[in-house]
């Protein structure tokens, strides 16, 4: 499922970010060496990146 229409992220690819660490959308968009750019999909992403940090507590935050 596509998440970030703008930089056509989807859905694994800002989980697999929050895996490796980003804690927001910025961060894991950063990672994905994009950055937002409407800003639509933030609120979403973010939901999905809480969600995977939430299934993995031990994960340590990394700068975007
Ligand atoms: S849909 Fe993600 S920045 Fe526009």
């Amino acid at each position: 499922m596509i998440v970030c229409v703008c930089n056509r992220l989807t859905e694994t690819d800002v989980r697999t970010a929050a895996r490796a660490g980003a804690a927001t959308p910025e961060a894991a968009y950063a990672r994905l060496d994009c950055e937002p750019q409407c800003g639509c999909c933030l609120d979403y992403a973010q939901e999905i990146i809480d969600e995977e940090r939430a299934k993995r507590p031990h994960l340590r935050v990394v700068a975007a």
